[in-house]
């Protein structure tokens, strides 16, 4: 277990005996994740690429017997902040607002599958939150996995026990129709399934994965995150206009997803589509293509090659797809100038942050780089860490 793992699982513990004078029945957490490449390719059926990141959210939690769902969260001060008690019950869309919602959506999902049961949860966790780091996928895959555990229905393949990519698709239930982010499948499976030292290459539509080995301090290669600050959110309507205009492409074209469209089929596929979808349409097919070509490079253990793929799926997503805003260029920018071999925004956009490829050698200057471009342009000062493939959502004690 690295460091910060052991923080946010020992924090969530030591608080549940703090607040309720026991221990819990048992505590679970789970990692916020970077997507190597993919995006905006999940909510078309496609290919993505993800690692889990070492930050990870943590629930101790104890059933209770009067149907309550009673929900403490740690801020980044330590203050605990509490959302007001709701019967599992009475659990419905629109019900519960702010972090709540999140722990309250996944109970709501549970439901339907048979888990009634109240609880008490304590959450703590160092996934930076707003960052596009999927911390709040983190907080509802370790909500899934506790109120499952609590049930006895904890996915350890035992007969009867639900599959992870299951667990995925009732955390993306929550998030879309209790939380009303229209988010895809990436981030609950990045959460739920990926393993420590590799990325986990998915295609969504079959639901079928591959760990691939993903080791960059072998090939002399760091992952620099860099988390912009600049604040994104998926319920507003950016997210979901370009969600909606990938689907009535695939309508218009008749065929089931922008999955189907294949990259040789551009040239006679985008003049029938009005103006404003082909460079929607452009980017999720070209960026299939790349992860596609990405997971070729890492299987036969070219890991720089990856580096041009990463930096063209970032010119695509700005250009194209237009969800890149000027603090994740200028991390882009200043992260290649400074010889990084690719970066890239990650996650839904507009907001949030990159990743860079970077020689072991560079990356001092990369860092360096990266933080004069933002002073340069009176941005701010970005967050900055080196992050390896970790492991997924799971039971700590
Ligand atoms: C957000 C969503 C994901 C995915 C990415 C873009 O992170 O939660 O489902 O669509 O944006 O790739």
């Amino acid at each position: 277990m690295n460091a910060p793992e052991r923080s946010a699982v020992h924090r969530a513990d030591a608080a549940f005996q703090e607040m309720h004078g026991r221990a819990p029945s048992g505590v679970w957490s789970a990692p916020g994740r970077v997507n190597l490449i993919g995006e905006h390719t999940d909510y078309n059926d496609g290919f993505v690429l993800p690692f889990a990141l070492p930050h990870r959210t943590a629930v101790a939690a104890s059933a209770r017997d009067d149907g309550l769902l009673v929900a403490t969260t740690l801020g980044d001060d330590g203050k605990a902040q509490h959302a007001t008690p709701i019967a599992v019950s009475a659990l419905e869309p629109g019900a519960v607002q702010g972090w709540a919602a999140y722990p309250s959506g996944v109970a709501w999902a549970l439901r339907e599958q048979g888990v009634h049961g109240g609880a008490d949860l304590v959450i703590a966790g160092d996934v930076p939150a707003g960052a596009g780091l999927s911390s709040s996928h983190a907080l509802e895959c370790a909500v899934a996995l506790a109120l499952l555990g609590l049930a006895g229905r904890a996915p350890d393949g035992a007969a009867g026990s639900p599959a992870l990519s299951e667990i995925a698709r009732w955390v993306q239930r929550s998030e879309n129709d209790f939380v009303g982010a229209p988010t895809g499948l990436l981030d609950q499976t990045a959460s739920l399934c990926c393993t420590e030292a590799h990325a986990l290459f998915l295609d969504v539509r079959s639901g079928k994965s591959e760990q691939v080995l993903f080791d960059a301090a072998a090939n002399g290669l760091r992952v620099l995150v860099i988390d912009t600050r600049a604040s994104h959110s998926h319920t507003d309507g950016g997210y979901g206009a370009r969600r909606s205009g990938c689907e009535r492409a695939a309508e218009l074209l008749g065929v089931p997803a922008l999955r189907d469209v294949a990259v040789a089929e551009l040239p006679e596929v985008l003049p029938r589509l009005p103006e404003e979808l082909r460079p929607l349409v452009r980017h999720v097919v070209t960026e299939d293509d790349r992860v596609l070509r990405a997971v070729d490079h890492l299987r036969s253990g070219r890991m720089a090659e990856i580096g041009p793929l990463l930096t063209a799926s970032h010119t695509s997503l700005r250009d194209d797809y237009r969800v890149s805003v000027r603090e994740l260029d200028v991390a882009v920018e200043s992260a290649l100038a400074a010889g990084a071999l690719g970066a890239r925004m990650i996650g839904g956009g507009f907001g949030g942050s990159a990743i860079a490829l970077v020689p072991e050698d560079a990356l001092t200057a990369v860092e360096e780089a990266v933080v004069a471009g933002f002073a340069l342009e009176s941005l701010g000062t970005p967050r900055l860490f080196t992050a390896v493939p970790s492991a997924g959502a799971g039971r700590d004690k």
